[in-house]
Formats: C-alpha cells, structure tokens, sequence
C-alpha cells in the first residue's frame, strides 16, 4: 500500500498552510476597496466601553443620515465571542463560589441549620454531571396514575382544561359554593390576579380582608394540612419552616408529589421569580425569596429564578403613566425604559442572593439577556397551547391590551420544564419543580401544569403564600407602586420606626381606656401581622397576643416589637446584600456555570 493513502499529506514548505486564521489574517492584507456609500470607521477596540453586562447595549447604532452604522459591536456578538472564554472562567468561578462561606441570615436558618459539614464537602465537588451519573439517577417514578393519566374535566374541541376548570375572570366570577357554606353579602368580591390583589367589602361597605380559603377554592389548589407538614418533617427531620407552621405558606399543588421523589432519592428543582418594579425589594417580596432559601437548603436542589424585567415593561398598560415614567428617568425612547427594568433587575438579583440562596446550586437569570436556545424552543412550545380565550380568562385581560402581555405566560411558565436549563438538566425534560410563591402568581402555574399535560412535560408542583400586608391594612398587600404602603429594604432604622408608628393600621381600642377595657385584636393588626411573618420564637408570639387581646399590652408597645423585629431583619440583610459584589452577581447569572442536579440521598447525611 502506497505510503501517501494511510498518512495525512503533509503541506510541502512552499505551500502556505491554510488554516482560518491564516485565511482571515491574508485577506486583511489585501487593499480591497471599500463600497463608496459605507462610510465604514472601524472602531478601535481599546477606546470602546467595558462591554455591558447583558444582551441590552445602552449605546445604540448612530443614526445619522451619513449611513454611518459604527458603533460599539453588539453585545449579542460579544457574548458568543466571550462564550468559549466564559466556559473555562465559570468553571473557576465555580469552585470559587462552591467554596464562598456566603453569610447565611440566622433568622432564617437558625444556629444549627444551613447545610451540614458532608454537604458542603459534597457541594465543593459538584461540578455538573456526566451521563454516567445520570445513568445512576432513579427516574421512573412511579408516579400516581391521577398524575399520568389526569382526569379530564369535559371540554368542548376548543376549550381546555383550564378555560373550563377557571371562570372567565379567575378573581371576579363566583365559584361554586360547597354545601352548608354560608355566603354573606358583599358590595365588592376579593380580586387576586398577578397585576391587583384587593380583599372584599362587604354589604356595609366594611373591608374584609382576603379570604384565603375562598382563594384556593376558587383556584382549585388545596389547604397544606397538619398531615402533610407531618409528613415533611419526618422526611426531611427539619422542623417546618414558621412560615409554613404559622400557615403563611397555607396552600399547595401536588407539594405530596414532591416529598414522595424527595423520599424515593429522585431529582427536582426549585424555581421562584421576581418582576423587577422598583430598584429595592420590599419586605413582602423578602417572603417568598427567604422561604425558598431555607426550603434550598432542606432539600439541597438546584433552584432557578427568573427576573421578569420584559413583564414589568409589558405591563405598564397605561400610555400616559409609561410617558411620565419615560419622563421621569429621562429616557429618550422606549428602548431606555426597557433598559430601566433590566437594571432594575440587577439590583434585585443582588436582594435574592442576600436571602441566602446556594450560590453552587442557583442560577438566576434576566429573561432579557437568557431566552434563547432551548429555553425558547419551550417558550414556542408552551405559547401554541394557549388560546387568547385562556389568557384573556385567566388574566383579565380585554383586546385593548398589548400582545406582548398575552404571550408573556408562557415565558413565565417555561422555567417549570427541566430541559430549559442545559446547563443543569441537559436535555432531561422530565424532572419537575417546585414553585414557592405568594398566591397572586398561581394563574400562570395553572395555565402552565395545562399545558404540561399537552407537552408531555411534567407539571409544576407550587406552595403558596399569603401576602404581607399593605401598612394600611389587611385589605391588600404590600406594594412597590405604593411607596407608604411598604417598607423597603433600603429603608433605614429611622424611616422603618416612622412607617409603623404614623400607617400601620391598629387593632387596638379606639382610646387607651377601652384597649384596657376591651382589649384589642391582633388578627387584624398590622405590627402584629408583620412580627407573625418574622418572629421565630412562638412562646414570644402568644404571649404578645394574649397581652394584645387581654389589653395589657398597648399598641404602641406592640409597634415598638415590630420596629425592633423588622429593624434587625432589614439591618441583617442590608449587611448580607453589601457583600454581594458584581463579580458574585454575574457569577450567579453565568449560563455556562454547570449545576449539579443530583438529590443527595437521606443516608448521605
Ligand atoms: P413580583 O415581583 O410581583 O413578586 C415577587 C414574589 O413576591 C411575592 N409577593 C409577595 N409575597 C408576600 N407578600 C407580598 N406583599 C408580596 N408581593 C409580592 C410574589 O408572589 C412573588 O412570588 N411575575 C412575577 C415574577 C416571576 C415569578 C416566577 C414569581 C416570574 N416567575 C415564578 C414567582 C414564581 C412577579 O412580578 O413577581
């Protein structure tokens, strides 16, 4: 056999190799000339602006009439070249980050809790995962014949499930009332959408606060019973969080699925979100975010949280407020207003990670700088199982509004499918997550487990809260757009103790003597409610409410508790959040970062 057929031919030393970069670097000698009507000046590199840190370049193209199109190259192009880079940095930044003693809120862990020695150990050496442990991971649930094969409510050629399981307006259309329940009359129905939560007012024009019960009867969710919490702290050997023993999380969607994969060694994750409407959470949001770092922790999964800083922009239905708003941060043109969310949202992530998220196990992301790749193909998926008719039922919504918020759903409900995140699941589309949020989110998780169905995707499982109130009252909750209504966590000491003692709404008497005389009712009060969402020590907690009720203890006595208790909160996480670099904020958001989804077997403890 001819020696030349079984060896690559080597290039003879006259012949130039031919490579890319020899290519590309031969075709830059050439003089070639330039079209006339480009007026092309290449920029030099040097000069240009550290590269921004998202999809979203705040310098844009220049518009002159000139053609000029130079400018600074996109970030789109940045990033793919900055990719192969990225690939090796994120596996430092990986084991960095497994080896960060990231300060953990002690309200929230406790002394003992937030990870034993061994997980750590094992923590520090998940990098990803190959096949082969994934070979080794148990998948085949057996899961209960009413998961794989749901019940179908009928329904017509047209209308799903959720078009007939949910009332053309989920919060506003009566549902059916169980037998033996008694109706009061009321001058205004409770309304609990993602976009407005307002409590009922009943015949006599008398607010009533929200009704949590007729909520998940009318969503179709199910009470968190004492046997399930039972069930919990068996598993897991954690005393449940006082969130969920005090019934804040008071609700929940097959949360049972998630404890029998838990027991049974099998993998899921966590995934919660945040639309970013202010540049500081306030303390209702710190609910949701503090529970699913302790819940991380319990579980030791991977957690995915979504910034929804394309909803927030979205939803600002109302022309004239997004003018003044455009106005406000003087943004020229709609685009900088997008900007503004996005930045916006990077503040909020630093929140989130100061809640004491894993930093190994979570990833967050800006849905402006991650949808794409297959988190998109799920975004197209998903959006072809919804009708207009579902969105417009669920939502509220009418024909005036954008599409853009019509199709928003299904970027909220892709990060419920596991193939969303390569990085974590690789192409595993059968691992389903844990939703914990406040209860205003729920449509979006019921269009969502819809659709799964029609994906041959598994469904979110969710646990839900209610919602810290407004200061004013139990009537509706705290909120950003209301500044009074909350108390920031940029707040300081100073501005917390006169938010409490000038609007918290009282449940104490009228004058100090019939306080005295009639005691007053901390069910309705708001320092009381806010010390039940914060305040660990139950014994604490009873005998404030025992003095409240009894009237020997005043109202303002129980605002000075809350100020002290929401003082110390805010002051631990300011500490926590100050730690929280720019390096650690985009580690956090490093799509290349690998996650490693393998549950930890209870005998591993
Ligand atoms: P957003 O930013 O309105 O709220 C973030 C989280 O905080 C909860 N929440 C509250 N919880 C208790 N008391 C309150 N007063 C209160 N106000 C808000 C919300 O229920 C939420 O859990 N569209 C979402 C962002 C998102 C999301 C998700 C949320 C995207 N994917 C998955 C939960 C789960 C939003 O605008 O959240």
């Amino acid at each position: 056999m001819a020696d030349n057929q079984s060896t690559p031919r080597q290039p003879s030393r006259r012949e130039p190799v031919l490579t890319p970069g020899g290519v590309a670097d031969q075709l830059s000698r050439l003089e070639l000339p330039a079209p006339s009507n480009l007026n092309l000046e290449i920029p030099n590199r040097s000069n240009l602006p550290p590269a921004p840190d998202s999809a979203i370049s705040t310098t844009s193209i220049r518009s002159n009439d000139t053609g000029d199109i130079s400018g600074p190259e996109p970030e789109y192009i940045t990033q793919a070249r900055n990719k192969n880079r990225s690939e090796s940095v994120s596996e430092q930044l990986s084991a960095q980050l497994s080896k960060m003693n990231f300060p953990q809120p002690e309200h929230i862990f406790g002394p003992n809790e937030g990870g034993s020695a061994a997980a750590k150990e094992r923590n520090a050496q998940n990098q990803g995962v190959s096949d082969a442990d994934w070979a080794r991971v148990q998948l085949d649930d057996e899961v209960p014949e009413a998961v794989k094969e749901p019940v179908r409510m009928t329904h017509s050629r047209n209308v799903s499930r959720v078009d007939a399981a949910t009332p053309s307006h989920a919060s506003l259309q009566p549902s059916p009332i169980p037998e033996g329940t008694e109706t009061a009359a009321v001058a205004r129905e409770q309304k609990i959408t993602p976009f407005d939560v307002e409590g009922g007012v009943d015949a006599d024009g008398k607010e009533t606060g929200i009704d949590y019960e007729k909520v998940v009867r009318r969503f179709g969710a199910t009470m968190i019973s004492p046997d399930l919490l039972e069930r919990f702290e068996k598993l897991t050997g954690h005393r449940p969080h006082p969130l969920l023993r005090r019934g804040t999380f008071f609700s929940h969607r097959d949360f049972n699925l998630i404890l029998d994969r838990y027991e049974k060694g099998q993998p899921f994750y966590l995934y919660t979100g945040r639309g970013p409407s202010s540049d500081s959470m306030h303390m209702g949001h710190l609910i949701p975010f503090m529970f699913t770092a302790w819940l991380q922790r319990v579980f030791n999964v991977p957690l995915v949280v979504q910034i929804t800083d394309d909803e927030k922009y979205l939803l600002e239905r109302d022309a004239k407020k997004q003018a003044a708003l455009q106005k406000k941060i003087k943004a020229k043109k709609p685009l900088n207003l997008l900007d503004h969310y996005h930045k916006m949202g990077q503040d909020n992530i630093k929140d989130i990670i100061a809640c004491g998220v894993l930093p190994e196990k979570t990833f967050i992301f800006s849905n402006l700088s991650y949808v794409g790749g297959p988190f998109y193909r799920n975004v197209v998926l998903m959006g072809k199982t919804l009708t207009v008719n579902n969105v417009k039922g669920v939502f509220g919504f009418s024909d005036s509004d954008n599409a853009g918020m019509f199709h928003f759903a299904a970027i909220q409900a892709t990060p419920s499918f596991s193939n969303s995140f390569p990085q974590i699941f690789g192409e595993r589309d059968d691992i389903p997550c844990l939703i914990p949020c406040a209860i205003d989110q729920d449509p979006y998780f019921l269009v969502t487990r819809d659709s799964a169905d029609k994906l041959g995707y598994k469904k979110p499982c969710l646990l839900h809260s209610k919602f810290l109130p407004a200061l004013q009252g139990a009537n509706t909750k705290m909120s950003a757009s209301n500044e009074n209504s909350a108390i920031f966590m940029t707040d300081d000491a100073k501005k917390i103790a006169k938010k409490i003692k000038s609007h918290a709404f009282s449940g104490g008497g009228a004058t100090q003597e019939e306080h005295q005389r009639l005691g007053g009712n901390p069910d309705i009060d708001v320092a009381y409610q806010y010390l039940s969402f914060f305040e660990d020590d139950d014994e604490k907690m009873k005998s404030l409410s025992d003095g409240y009720r009894a009237g020997t203890l005043s109202t303002s006595q129980m605002k000075e508790a809350c100020i002290a208790k929401i003082t110390a909160v805010v002051e631990e996480f300011q500490k926590n959040r100050a730690a929280v670099t720019d390096e650690i904020l985009h580690a956090y958001q490093d799509p290349t970062r690998k996650i490693d989804p393998r549950p930890v077997a209870k005998t591993q403890e």
